[in-house]
């Protein structure tokens, strides 16, 4: 019999994550725009939101969210499909599939529910998902939740896919294969185009999440369109919480794969509809991303020029990975730069591998040159150098 009391159970796990430098501490952090932040009483300069366009802090989303709360209240009151489905559902359901180039659209929650409520809706025991060895915990989340056959293929290897999906021809019903259009991570993209080929010919079905390539890739319309032509994707999920601004996730896809999520995902029909105001700030995020390219390409940039500066591989995306290798060293480089005023946290395991714990450098389309500049010095200044070259 087990006498160990569940805080004594909670304190060991605790003690063995810190022995390990995998403790982690959720820190109060008050945002005071788009790139700065005071904790302690002490400002920096952030450069690891996903606040990609700095539209967390934009008038126009924090305008729509207070008229919304005005007209509809401060919550939706109910699920979706009993009545928590306010006026703007509809409005940014019909806004993102017209940009996407999709029959329809489905808003959920947040990203972390959509991927673990659409997988299960399309496939269960006897099918597979096949997904990139370096995918989203919320990906596996729904892997496994589908009761599928899981599988992986080496990260952004479509040859390896093709192998996988050559082996296991006629062993199971549905094969659903998905990757993301940015890896959060590590900053590359996958190479979308050699992927639906693969999966295509093997008659599987192809899931995008884009939650980093969404409205900072291919004019803000996500990581496919810089492909031309675009690859036949018949899912692509996003997100609203990252360059959107705003919070919640969406699925672009044909009207009856549409129609299906909104009856059988549990995580869209079994919990309640987002806040009006939510919905309204990310439906004007979305009008800015479909209509401003400039302000789309600015993180990338940005991304660019601190690696050329930096002497680090060439970004792919907002999001420039500097892998140290050991957790201590990781923590210790994250606090010199917090020294110099830049926040740059560190991601250590479970989120990435042992052993390639990492500065995760991302990039807002506000923060300025001279920002940039002078963290990209910093980082020469202080030596620091990826001990493992990332996938970028
Ligand atoms: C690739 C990917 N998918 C899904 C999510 C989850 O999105 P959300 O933060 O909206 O739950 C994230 C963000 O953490 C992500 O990086």
């Amino acid at each position: 019999m087990n006498s160990e009391s569940l805080d004594q159970f909670a304190q060991g796990k605790l003690d063995g994550l810190a022995a390990r430098d995998l403790r982690r501490t959720i820190l109060e952090s008050h945002r005071t725009d788009a790139v700065h932040l005071v904790r302690d009483g002490r400002e920096y300069v952030s450069f690891c939101c996903n606040d990609y366009l700095g539209l967390t802090h934009h008038p126009a989303l924090k305008n729509a969210a207070k008229a919304a709360i005005d007209e509809f209240g401060a919550g939706s009151g109910a699920s979706r499909l009993i009545t928590g489905n306010h006026p703007w559902y509809t409005r940014l359901e019909e806004q993102l599939a017209s940009f996407k180039g999709t029959e329809a659209a489905c808003v959920f929650g947040s990203g972390y529910m959509a991927n673990s409520g659409i997988i299960p809706a399309l496939a269960g025991p006897g099918d597979m998902v096949i997904l990139d060895e370096l995918g989203h915990a919320s990906m596996h989340m729904g892997a496994r939740a589908s009761r599928a056959e899981i599988a992986m293929f080496r990260h952004n290897d479509a040859e390896d896919l093709s192998r996988l999906l050559e082996t296991t021809n006629n062993l199971y019903g549905r094969r659903l294969v998905v990757t993301e259009g940015v890896f959060s991570m590590d900053g590359d993209r996958a190479p979308l185009d050699k992927i639906a080929a693969a999966t295509r010919k093997h008659s599987a079905w192809l899931m995008v999440d884009d939650a980093h390539g969404f409205g900072v890739l291919g004019d803000g319309r996500g990581s496919a369109f810089e492909f031309d032509p675009v690859p036949p994707i018949e899912l692509h999920m996003g997100t609203l919480s990252k360059a959107a601004g705003a919070y919640g996730a969406f699925l672009c896809a044909s009207k009856p794969v549409i129609e299906l999520i909104k009856n059988r995902a549990r995580s869209l029909v079994y919990t309640t509809g987002l806040p009006p105001s939510v919905i309204a700030a990310a439906t004007a995020a979305v009008e800015l991303i479909e209509t401003d390219n400039k302000l789309t390409a600015k993180p990338l940039e940005h991304a660019r020029a601190f690696c050329a500066r930096a002497g680090l591989p060439d970004a792919q995306s907002p999001i420039v990975p500097i892998i140290i290798g050991a957790e201590s060293a990781t923590l210790e480089t994250s606090a010199k730069l917090a020294e110099a005023g830049f926040l740059v946290t560190a991601i250590r395991p479970p989120t990435v591998s042992v052993g390639t714990s990492r500065l995760r450098v991302t990039f807002s389309a506000e923060h300025t040159k001279e920002q940039v500049d002078r963290l990209a010095d910093t980082i020469r200044k202080l030596g620091i150098v990826p001990k493992i070259r990332g996938a970028t």
